[in-house]
This record gives C-alpha cells, sequence and structure tokens, in this order.
C-alpha cells in the first residue's frame, strides 16, 4: 500500500470479483435493456458495474474502453486489466460479444479505434455509459494537460477525516483552490470530453435510433459539500449535468436523450483519494447496512437499470432533470444518524461507530485481496491476457 493506492493485484481475486458481480445480476433476472451498449470506463467501479449489467442483465455486446496497466514479468497488471480480462473470458463463454480497447479516452485517437470497430463489428449502438474518473486529461485540440484538483472554493475547509488504513481520525484542513484549479477540474472530470465522444459518434452515424447515454454523478450531503459539490469537483458535475442537455439537443434527429445518474458514494480507487469522503462513507455504510439498505456498485447499477432506465415507463429525473439512484444514501432517517455519528467520531469511537472494516475490506477487494474461496499463498500467473482486446 502505497497512501490510498495498493501497488499489486490479484488475477484471481479481480476474477472472483467479477464472478460475484456476475452472479449477483442473474439472481435479479433479466433486463429488457440495450443490446449494443459501449461503457468508457469500464474496468473499475460504476463501469464495469454497467458493462456487467448490460452483458448479463440483457445479453449485450459490449465493447469496453479503459485505460489499465498490462502485466509486464515480475510486475502484476492494475485491478481493472484484470477485472477486463475475467469479464471478457466469462462474456465469452455465454456467447456474448465483448471487445475492449485500451488507450486514453480523452484522446482523438482512441475515440476514432472505437468507432472503427462499432462499425466493423456492432454497426450501431444503443447506450452509451460514459464512467470516466480521471485525475488528469490531455486536451485533444490544445495539446494542454489539465490535472483536476480536490478542493473548496472561496475559503478554507476543516474537518474530519481518517485514514482508513490505520483508522485514525484527525483534522485536515484544505486550502481553497484559485480560479485555474476550477478551470482545470473542469476540463478533466466536466462535461467535455462526454460531448466530443457523443459528436464523433453522432457524426461517423453509428448510432441507433433512440440511442441514449448516462454519465454519472454525485451529490452527498451538507457535511462533504465543501470539498465535493461546492468545491472544484462539484464544479465539475456541475458541468457535467449542464452537457446531458446540449448533448440531448443534438441527439433530438435520431430520438436520442442524454441523462445523469446521481450514484451513491461508494468506496473506489477515485473515491478513495478525496479528503473527508472516506470517513462519510464509513458512517454512511454502518447506517445503511444497519437498515439493510447498503448497496455496492453492482447493486446501484442493477437497480440504476432494472427500476429507471428500462421500465418501459419514462426515465424519472429530479427538478434537474437527474435520475437519482442515491435515493436512499439521501433518505433523511439515513442522513441524521450520519450527522450524528459525525459529530461523535473519534479514533477510540470509530471502529464501533463506523464500518471502518467494510470500508477497508472494500478497498482490498477492489485489488482482488480479501476475497474468501482464493488461496492467496498459491502461486498464480500475473501474465494474464484480455481475449478481445484490440
Ligand atoms: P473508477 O476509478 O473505479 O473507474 C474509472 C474508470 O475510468 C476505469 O475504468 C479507468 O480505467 C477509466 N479511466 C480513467 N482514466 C481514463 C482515460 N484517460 N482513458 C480511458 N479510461 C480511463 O471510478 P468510479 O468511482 O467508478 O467513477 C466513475 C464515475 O462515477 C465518475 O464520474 C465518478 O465521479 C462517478 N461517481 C462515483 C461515486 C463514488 O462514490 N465512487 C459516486 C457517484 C458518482
Amino acid at each position: 500500500m502505497r497512501g490510498f493506492i495498493c501497488l499489486t493485484s490479484h488475477p484471481k481475486g479481480c476474477e472472483k470479483n467479477v464472478l460475484n458481480q456476475i452472479d449477483y445480476v442473474k439472481s435479479k433476472g433479466s433486463i429488457e435493456g440495450a443490446k449494443k451498449v459501449l461503457v468508457i470506463g469500464a474496468s473499475t467501479g460504476f463501469g464495469l458495474a454497467s458493462r456487467i449489467t448490460s452483458a448479463f442483465g440483457s445479453n449485450a455486446a459490449t465493447i469496453g474502453v479503459f485505460f489499465e496497466k498490462a502485466p509486464q514479468e515480475g510486475k502484476t497488471a492494475s485491478p481493472g486489466w484484470y477485472n477486463s480480462a475475467a469479464f471478457e473470458s466469462q462474456a465469452k463463454k455465454a456467447g456474448l460479444y465483448a471487445k475492449s480497447i485500451n488507450g486514453d479516452a480523452f484522446s482523438t485517437e482512441v475515440k476514432n479505434k472505437t468507432i472503427e470497430l462499432i462499425k466493423a463489428d456492432l454497426g450501431k449502438i444503443d447506450l452509451i455509459i460514459y464512467s470516466l474518473a480521471s485525475p488528469v486529461r490531455t486536451h485533444p485540440v490544445t495539446g494542454v494537460t489539465h490535472r483536476s484538483v480536490l478542493k473548496p472554493i472561496g475559503q478554507s475547509f476543516t474537518n474530519k477525516t481518517v485514514d482508513f488504513h490505520t483508522g485514525i481520525v484527525s483534522n485536515i484542513t484544505i486550502e481553497p483552490c484559485n480560479e485555474e484549479d476550477i478551470a482545470n477540474t473542469v476540463a478533466v472530470m466536466g462535461g467535455e470530453d462526454w460531448e466530443m465522444w457523443m459528436d464523433a459518434l453522432v457524426k461517423a452515424d453509428v448510432l441507433s435510433e433512440n440511442a441514449m447515454t448516462v454519465a454519472y454523478s454525485y451529490i452527498g450531503p451538507q457535511l462533504t459539500e465543501a470539498v465535493y459539490r461546492k468545491g472544484t469537483i462539484g464544479r465539475a458535475k456541475d458541468h457535467l449535468e449542464a452537457t446531458a442537455f446540449t448533448i440531448s439537443e443534438k441527439l433530438k434527429s435520431i430520438k436520442g436523450k442524454a441523462y445523469v445518474s446521481v450514484n451513491k458514494a461508494l468506496v473506489t480507487q477515485a473515491s478513495s483519494a478525496i479528503p473527508v469522503i472516506p470517513l462519510y462513507i464509513s458512517l454512511l455504510y454502518k447506517t445503511m447496512k444497519a437498515k439493510g439498505l447498503h448497496e455496492g456498485c453492482i447493486e446501484q447499477i442493477q437497480r440504476l437499470f432494472s427500476e429507471r432506465l428500462y421500465t418501459k415507463q419514462a426515465i424519472p429525473t429530479d427538478d434537474k432533470g437527474r435520475i437519482r439512484i442515491d435515493d436512499w444514501e439521501m433518505r433523511d432517517d439515513v442522513q441524521a444518524i450520519v450527522a450524528e455519528l459525525w459529530t461523535q467520531a473519534t479514533t477510540e469511537s470509530l471502529p464501533e461507530l463506523g464500518d471502518l472494516n467494510g470500508y477497508k475490506s472494500d478497498f482490498l477487494n477492489l485489488f482482488g485481496f480479501g476475497f474468501t474461496g482464493i488461496n492467496y499463498l498459491e502461486d498464480v500467473s500475473e501474465l494474464v491476457e484480455i481475449e478481445g482486446l484490440q
């Protein structure tokens, strides 16, 4: 471990993670969803769950785009690599089309390569999931490399946070950003690249009539507002949410539509990097588990597809046009308890008040560790191939 990064990953454990998600989706029955799906950011977190739900819930052909490190002799791949290898071999076994592109989704080259693949193999696609989480983006037109920051706007922010490896709760002060930080964060995590993808797909005429695209956002409680929704990343999410309307306009001729779905706070590689959020998540997990409301990425996305996107009724949205699948997280009774626990949380009390173990185990699971049924003492080869890699 180094900070919030785990430096190795386990091929069999990652496979287990994927198999568990496939089993979950199958156990929930079939969804009359899209049949030809492109997932941008398909290898971990919500994107992987979207690919699994499409393939194993709706028998969809999927193309996955991601940016993962391939294994080298003596060096493990990044977990998304092993996840994708496991996904593709399961898809193939189930007779489902699945191919992947590993490269920078922000680049024109990867967009073109994806379009060529769609044209050659699928013709047209019905659903595009946009689930990128990245700290950096090199702009394809200007060549400028933008780096996102996770900072408050206007004034410094002091609050509690937890180092989830040690369990130590401490105060953290985050200094406010400058204007450039906001612009850079919006450039990386805002909607410009999503719109560029959709423009390219429209221009290439590879979208079916009624095609839909969905990107993921987050709101969260007042507790994390200064660093999340009202901070630099929040500005990027505002931009992403506004972009849905711009894209919908552009899709009118094919009767297509763009949506943003607001998802629940979950342990992923992206969210572990945000100060304050891990403490919030550990208290949230404890509360939601006690109420029988807890969901991971796959439960969230399975519910998004089966109870929001593909119900034969109009897709329900809030007053800002967003799909809400964070409804259970944001319930008043849940938030009231979390806010109360927050005031009480200390290094000593957190193991009792929060679900630190759940956090840690979810974090280890992201890298393929901590799964029962895997013999971690057994030798495994790090050199695993992704069958449908282009
Ligand atoms: P993640 O870190 O698990 O997944 C990110 C994906 O993007 C991976 O497949 C990765 O390979 C891919 N990626 C990153 N940079 C890339 C690049 N340059 N080119 C191609 N692929 C690239 O992240 P997570 O948490 O699943 O986030 C996905 C979306 O969901 C983000 O927009 C995030 O803000 C949103 N979200 C996350 C929540 C959370 O609590 N984790 C809550 C609500 C929304």
